[in-house]
């Protein structure tokens, strides 16, 4: 099964015959089976209370109506009677209908429930790449809508195909019991029935996969559109984009007239039939009746009892298309729960208790697509409690290093070692958690400074002061009225790029890692906050093996050692000066900063203020 997960996925139309697919469906409905019995015992108790009512009627037509061998009162005095019983009768339904849909819709939500929470814990567990492939808007229909179709599936469609089929097989059996005859002189229209049902549940079916292959084709010209719409605009395209719509639409149009048209056979059809089916059970049982093989009162509940019989029929061709779109969300949603895009989790995974930071990359290559290398034969090693620089251009491989190191994916050839493990046998939280990350953009969690800083963690009253002194901090939490238990992104209360670099500084001592990796954390900062991003780094960095990818020299310059990445490779690597000195691909990406005519090379000599950039 190749899904392309186009707009255009949305035209599927489920198997309904698809035996794995009800197999995996089983695996969540099973655990509810109780609660489902029960259902079904509660729907032969509606069933019966239904067809009751016509032999009710039949009985106080032929015991009290007809029959004048009773005395008037007697009469009249036995149909009070029967009325009574019917109006219990009815209330009784009435009760164990209320029940039945509580109990069914209980149950359905009970199941989605259970599947929506398995989806995400899923999803929640793929590897990067499976989220590069596939967009948001996807993922949230799996979980939203496809899970809504399959609810209503359950309730509207297997629930009401049961109680029907229930149903029916008692009027056959009723119809048989009272007058086998005329029982089956109307079972001769049943062939022509099941020929007109399937008939038009392919047409309707057909009909319906049109209207959402339209529907979607509008849905992706409107996102189309709307994402590109300044340009329309700009470009006067306005007429262009209008008449295209108009195209769109008017098949999204026809398409739904032609639903409409089918249906609007098919239903007068199927009263049709159930005419003739009575226009036969009058003939034949009037003279049934004539002969005195049956009473009235047979004939009437016949009628009710026919009345009864071709009602679910009239649904059942809108119910085939709910199962089919059903069908087809099912399909997806465990589509996606078979995809095992997760990274190899090791038999025993080690989680050493204690850490030096010792890192070696020993001969990566790493690819996102194949064919495409980013990491060529990437060999380094850095040192405990060492900081090592990685400058080189933009789309050098620099973050991609960063996410092998995090193991967000594997690399392909070679390995990644943290004190001599290959990070393969590490358990994975643990090595995440040992590797304090600041990257450019902080993601701040709703709620207070206190809890953005501690996410979770937590720590003495003392120790939490000390961190947001270090992070530099201080100054701003000590301007607010509600200090540390401001909320961020509430009021006045917003934290600038540079202050958000604090508050990631800030939650790095928190966690205390023995790695600390910025990626170009401080590109984009204001220089009010500049200073004092240089000391909560300094801080940051005291006793941590650190890998700082940096544009700002002030940082690189504070690194023992610098390496220089090309395309994916190590072409350089020593101490600013040693760089500086060869000539080679650093100093030239230096001049070429500063030759901007923003002051030359000079600027790199004094640059103690962290502006330039490499
Ligand atoms: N998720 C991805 N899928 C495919 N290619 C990617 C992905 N992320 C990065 N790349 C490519 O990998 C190369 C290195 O990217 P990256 O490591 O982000 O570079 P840097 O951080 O040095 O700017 C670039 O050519 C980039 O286009
Ligand atoms: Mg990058």
């Amino acid at each position: 099964m190749n899904h392309e997960y186009g707009y255009f996925e949305e035209d599927q139309i489920g198997r309904i015959g698809d035996i794995k697919l009800w197999r995996n469906l089983l695996v969540f409905i099973l655990p509810q089976w109780r609660w489902i019995a029960l259902a079904v015992i509660l729907a032969l108790g509606i069933t019966a209370s239904t067809l009751l009512l016509p032999r009710l009627v039949q009985l106080g037509m032929d015991r009290y109506i007809i029959d004048s061998s009773l005395g008037t009162d007697e009469r009249i005095e036995g149909l009070a009677r029967l009325g009574g019983i019917f109006l219990a009768v009815v209330l009784a339904g009435f009760v164990v209908n209320f029940f039945q849909v509580m109990v069914l819709e209980w149950t359905g939500q009970r199941i989605m429930h259970a599947l929506r929470q398995h989806l995400f814990q899923h999803i929640l567990q793929l590897n990067l790449s499976f989220f590069h492939r596939h967009s948001v808007g996807r993922l949230v229909t799996r979980l939203t809508n496809d899970i809504q179709n399959m609810y209503e599936m359950f309730t509207s469609v297997i629930v009401t195909l049961f109680n029907d089929g229930v149903k029916l097989a008692g009027i056959l059996g009723i119809l048989f019991w009272m007058n086998w005859r005329l029982a089956l002189i109307l079972s001769l229209t049943f062939p022509i029935m099941l020929v007109i049902t399937v008939y038009f549940g392919r047409l309707s079916r057909d009909a319906f996969r049109r209207i959402r292959t339209h529907l979607a084709g509008i849905n992706a010209y409107i996102q189309e559109i709307v994402s590109g719409i300044s340009v329309i605009q700009i470009f006067l395209r306005e007429k262009d984009a209008h008449g295209q719509f108009r195209q769109l639409n008017d098949r999204y149009y026809q398409s739904a007239l032609y639903q409409i048209r089918i249906f609007g056979i098919f239903i007068p059809l199927i009263e049709v039939m159930s005419s003739a089916s009575l226009a036969l059970i009058i003939w034949y049982g009037g003279g049934e009746i004539l002969r005195e093989h049956m009473t009235l009162g047979v004939l009437t509940a016949f009628i009710s009892y026919m009345r009864l019989f071709f009602q679910p029929l009239r649904e059942l061709s809108q119910k085939y298309s709910i199962v089919q779109s059903a069908m087809a969300s099912a399909e997806r949603i465990f589509h996606l729960l078979e995809t095992r895009e997760m990274l190899p989790v090791p038999p025993e995974p080690l989680s050493p208790a204690r850490v030096n930071g010792h890192i070696a990359f020993e001969g990566v290559e790493f690819e996102y697509e194949a064919g495409r290398p980013v990491l060529k034969d990437l060999s380094f090693e850095v040192q405990p409690g060492e900081t090592l620089a990685v400058v080189g251009a933009t789309g050098s491989g620099k973050t991609t290093l960063i996410n092998l190191l995090e193991r967000l994916y594997d690399p392909l050839e070679g390995s990644i070692r943290l004190d001599g493990t290959d990070l393969r046998r590490l358990d994975l939280r643990w090595l995440r958690d040992q590797i304090g990350l600041v990257m450019q953009d902080v993601f701040i969690v709703p709620g207070s400074i206190r809890e953005n800083i501690l996410l979770d963690r937590h720590m003495p009253e003392e120790e939490l002061d000390r961190i947001v002194r270090l992070s530099q901090l201080s100054e701003l939490v000590k301007n607010l009225p509600r200090g540390l238990d401001t909320k961020i992104g509430e009021g006045a209360m917003d934290f600038s790029a540079g202050q958000k670099q604090l508050l990631a500084f800030a939650r790095v001592l928190a966690r205390n890692p023995r790695i600390l990796v910025l990626d170009e954390a401080t590109a984009n900062v204001d220089t009010e906050t500049e200073m004092l991003i240089e000391q909560a780094i300094q801080a940051a960095m005291a006793n941590r093996t650190s890998i700082v990818i940096a544009h700002r020299l002030s940082t690189i310059r504070r690194a023992q050692r610098i390496l220089v990445m090309d395309h994916g490779r190590i072409v350089e690597q020593g101490t600013h000066e040693d760089l500086m000195a060869r000539g080679g691909l650093y100093s030239h990406l230096q001049s070429l900063q500063n030759g901007d005519g923003r002051g030359g090379g000079l600027r790199l000599a004094a640059s103690d203020s962290g502006e330039e950039t490499v």
